[in-house]
């Protein structure tokens, strides 16, 4: 079991979302793509707001994959410039409110005033305590495998849980590993998108077809309550005691 793996009754959970749907939401009302991802910032707004209540201290929101780069330049340029202006925008009511902003993922090829934004939050908010929340973006999980890979391949006895640690890169990037508790995809997909990959191992899977934009403090609600619901058991069995037969014995030694 992975680092503060949680049972569905407790606090201190980490929830991640695949925030999907922006551009459909939009297209259904006859709008461009940004008014969905604008649109989408409100979801985020309430999202975090009402993520303490539900126990959950560590929530992380996948922003922009790697593979958003292959977008058409104005709707990459408009979502990092929502990122970047939410960054600002929210300083001070994250600090209000106790939320530590952290961002995940390569900054290697963001802008420097995204760049700046970024660290500014992380500084103006690192002593919230109320829920950390960790935004994804130029984010890939396979990449921040590999990269931690590479790092780490020369080091003797390398555990796991010393692995998992170190996933999240040097310097600036760094952040503690927590395994995903509760796995959000809104938009009606039903995939992973290279998020989160490592810490998903063993995540409780929520996917509604609700768009992004929709996505309320009510829906979350409801993805709690099913959360609470699963019975996680992490590969191994309720505790009942079961004899092994003599057949079975055989092959465990
Ligand atoms: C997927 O919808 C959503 C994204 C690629 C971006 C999510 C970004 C936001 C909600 C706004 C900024 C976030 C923060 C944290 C301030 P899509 O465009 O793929 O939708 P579609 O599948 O309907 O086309």
């Amino acid at each position: 079991m992975g680092p503060r793996s949680t049972q569905p009754g407790r606090s201190s959970l980490h929830v991640a979302i695949i925030m999907d749907g922006n551009g459909r939401w939009a297209e259904a009302r006859g709008l461009p793509r940004w008014e969905g991802h604008r649109a989408g910032v409100t979801s985020v707004r309430r999202i975090v707001e009402a993520a303490p209540g539900h126990g959950i201290d560590l929530l992380t929101l996948y922003a922009f994959s790697s593979d958003n780069w292959s977008r058409p330049p104005e709707e990459v340029a408009n979502l990092l410039g929502l990122i970047g202006e939410f960054l600002e925008s929210e300083r001070a009511s994250c600090i209000e409110q106790g939320v530590r902003l952290r961002v995940i993922g390569s900054r290697a090829r963001l802008g420097e005033p995204l760049r700046h934004a970024i660290a500014a939050a992380e500084t103006a908010t690192h002593a919230g305590r109320t829920i950390e929340l960790r935004i994804a973006l130029d984010y890939s999980s396979r990449d921040t495998i590999l990269a931690a890979t590479r790092r780490l391949a020369r080091t003797r006895g390398l555990t796991r849980d010393d692995f998992a640690q170190r996933l999240n890169g040097e310097g600036t990037a760094r952040c503690a590993h927590r395994d995903v508790d509760l796995l959000i995809r809104t938009g009606g997909e039903q995939r992973l998108s290279d998020f989160l990959l490592w810490e998903c191992a063993y995540a409780e899977l929520f996917f509604t077809p609700t768009m992004w934009p929709d996505f309320g403090p009510g829906d979350l609600a409801a993805a709690m309550a099913e959360f609470r619901r699963r019975q996680r058991r992490f590969g191994a069995v309720q505790a009942l005691p079961i004899a092994v037969g003599a057949l079975t014995e055989h092959w465990l030694h």
